[in-house]
């Protein structure tokens, strides 16, 4: 069996996502068993570890690292501004990236920016959008964004006299779209809220904030840092505004973002931050700005990550999101029934799976989360611990701190194995 056949649909049954079978291994051509995946990533490959930090950032595919190195070494120049062969050889190939990146969004290239990552594409849009409200104006974040959602908007509304609102969640760690409702003004102008949590795991639903923020008009900006690269993303289905991700949690390179905006928001918007590329004409009176998306791109782009993003997209694409969906839902059911097995532990996040992508956080009776991610660590289990740059989740479910084991397509149950022995050394050590 090759190992794209190993994801092949047939794995899965055709009304949903649910596994018909386990393709943990594959057979590989000299006879011996690997695990599925795993083998596209050189990291581990080279280091036997369980590699539980997906949702921190991904390992990269050989083709991501082979690719921006051949980038480097045959194609490489500045973009968008020389006439010779190589630097436009170097611009069609960023370029490219673009135009891969909004097929795989489900958007056009003019509303692709690139940016460098998640924060600072809310940063930069968030200033934007600012600029044009008024003192008492609403904004609506909810209590389980990353500080990348949140801090922005609290910072921007006490600079401009806006109200700045938190949305609630349900005791089974869902949003609470009544609160939600409730919240909701004819003064909101922005509702900020994640895809998916980076700590809850939970798969908010982004069509219908979109519809309730849309009857208001309000605009809806969504973090996807933990969506896409795990679930199917498609922004004109969802109708959002604006969507924000970073590459190094979607298999391709740090340093490279990717903030979408419908076309027409774009061309409303002032640019927040200025410099060399994104300007038409610049007199000492005033300047004018350069068409989309490279009003939003100031001075020279990450290139290289750009290219090794289209690259991460073509590997994702190549398996297929629902295939990848399906694999990390099957791993996900896994590990949270083995976890079931050790007593004192509470998972953190909504108990239906459909409702839930990436992370597993938990908190065990009587062990502090840095002593667990220890334990992990001297079995060869990376885990996270902490508060996940999330303090207002945390505090609102009275934590100070979980651990956090999260997956990615690489992930087998041999690694949920690994974990789930480490975890019991770590009840016995500590209780
Ligand atoms: C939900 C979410 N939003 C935003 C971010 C920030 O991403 P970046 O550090 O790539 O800007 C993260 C990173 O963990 C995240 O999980």
């Amino acid at each position: 069996m090759g190992d794209h056949d190993l994801y092949d649909n047939t794995y899965y049954n055709t009304t949903g996502l649910m596994p018909m079978t386990t393709p943990d291994t594959i057979d590989t051509n000299d006879g011996t068993r690997r695990p599925a995946r795993k083998e596209d990533f050189p990291l581990l490959v080279n280091i036997p570890i369980a590699y539980l930090d997906s949702a921190a950032s991904t390992q990269k595919p050989a083709t991501v690292i082979d690719g921006m190195k051949r980038f480097y070494e045959t194609s490489y120049a500045n973009v968008h501004r020389g006439i010779y062969d190589l630097a436009q050889q170097a611009t069609a190939q960023y370029e490219d990236a673009r135009g891969k990146m909004a097929r795989f969004l489900g958007a056009s290239t003019t509303e692709i920016v690139f940016t460098r990552s998640t924060t600072a594409g809310i940063n930069m849009i968030a200033r934007s959008i600012v600029r044009g409200l008024q003192p008492g104006d609403e904004m609506l974040v909810t209590a389980m964004e990353h500080h990348s959602n949140f801090v922005p908007w609290q910072q921007l509304a006490m600079q401009h006299g806006l109200v700045f609102k938190v949305v609630n969640i349900t005791p089974d760690d869902t949003l609470d779209m009544d609160d939600l409702r409730a919240k909701i003004t004819a003064k909101t102008k922005v509702i900020a809220v994640a895809h998916v949590s980076n700590v809850l795991g939970t798969i908010n639903p982004i069509a219908e904030i979109t519809r309730l923020a849309h009857e208001r008009g309000a605009i809806v900006v969504v973090d996807g840092a933990q969506a896409v690269g795990h679930i199917p993303v498609d922004v004109k289905a969802l109708d959002v505004d604006v969507y924000a991700c970073s590459g190094h949690k979607m298999y391709g390179p740090e340093g490279i973002g990717v903030l979408y905006a419908k076309h027409d928001l774009l061309a409303r918007l002032e640019p927040s931050e200025w410099g060399g590329e994104m300007v038409g004409e610049v007199t000492i009176e005033k300047s004018t700005w350069n068409e989309l998306p490279y009003k939003f791109e100031p001075g020279t782009p990450d290139i290289t990550q750009g290219v090794g993003l289209g690259i991460a997209v073509d590997y994702l694409v190549g398996i297929g999101m629902t295939v990848v969906r399906a694999h990390e839902e099957e791993i996900m059911m896994y590990a949270l029934s083995r976890i079931k097995e050790i007593s004192g532990i509470h998972v953190l996040g909504p108990a239906d799976i459909a409702l839930r992508s990436g992370a597993i956080a938990f908190v065990m009776d009587g062990v502090h989360p840095h002593d667990i991610a220890q334990v992990l660590s001297d079995a060869g289990v990376a885990v996270r611990a902490g508060s996940h740059c999330a303090h207002p989740l945390h505090c609102a479910k009275g934590l100070s701190a979980s651990t956090r084991a999260s997956i990615g397509i690489y992930t087998t149950r041999d690694d949920i194995d690994r974990f789930i022995a480490a975890l019991r050394k770590a009840a016995e050590l500590f209780r």
